[in-house]
């Protein structure tokens, strides 16, 4: 008899189940686990200094692989730079490569292939100056770093496009065009 009442007591259950409003939610369980009790990355957040929950970096703190670098745009700046900074990658036929690869790709347009200045935009642009001339000869790798960098009169920035190893490796690139002799000799730094 007992087991009788209780069996129709599950039937019932289930039969009320079926009824439900599909259109309603379910009834929630662990409303903890649908809506989170933290707060969510992008939330304000009282308890921060600066009123958002995901914290930024510390002040100064620098991305690895990053080498900030404290030169800003201008002429005396360049000469700084030329005092200051020397080429970090040993030249070696892989840095040569890519030196070749980025000025053909970022460089060639204005300063032509060979450095001549006889690019193709010059149909249109004021033509660059050849690369090959004493006065880019004499500059030193620190001032061609922040000229790709930075430009320099017409010569639009090229920090942005041109990564720094990939600017240090043009420079090597570029002192093989002035300096053929260069390629071969084993003593270059
Ligand atoms: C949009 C054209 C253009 C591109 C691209 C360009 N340059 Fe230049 N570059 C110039 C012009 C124009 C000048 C002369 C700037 C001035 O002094 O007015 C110049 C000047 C220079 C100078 C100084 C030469 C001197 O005698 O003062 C160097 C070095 C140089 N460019 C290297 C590069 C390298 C390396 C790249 C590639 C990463 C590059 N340039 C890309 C147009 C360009």
């Amino acid at each position: 008899m007992r087991r009788a009442l209780v069996g129709a007591v599950v039937l019932g259950l289930a039969a009320a189940g079926c009824e439900q409003d599909e259109t309603q939610p379910n009834f929630e369980y662990a409303p903890d686990m649908v809506s989170s009790v933290p707060y969510d990355s992008f939330a304000p957040n009282p308890n921060t200094p600066d009123g958002k929950t995901l914290l930024g970096p510390a002040k100064g703190t620098v991305p690895r692989g990053h080498l900030p670098l404290h030169l800003a745009a201008g002429p005396e700046e360049a000469a700084r730079a030329g005092r200051e900074l020397k080429n970090p990658y040993p030249s070696s036929p892989e840095v040569l490569a890519r030196g070749e690869t980025a000025f053909q790709r970022y460089c060639s347009p204005c300063h032509g292939a060979g450095g001549l200045g006889d690019g193709l935009v010059t149909a249109r642009f004021p033509m660059p100056p050849s690369l090959l001339g004493a006065r880019a000869k004499a500059l030193p790798d620190g001032q061609v770093f922040h000229i790709i960098t930075h430009g320099q009169g017409l010569m639009p920035a090229h920090g942005s496009q041109v990564a720094p190893e990939d600017r240090w490796k043009v420079v090597h690139y570029l002192r093989t065009l002035q300096d053929p002799a260069r390629t071969a000799r084993k003593d270059v730094p």
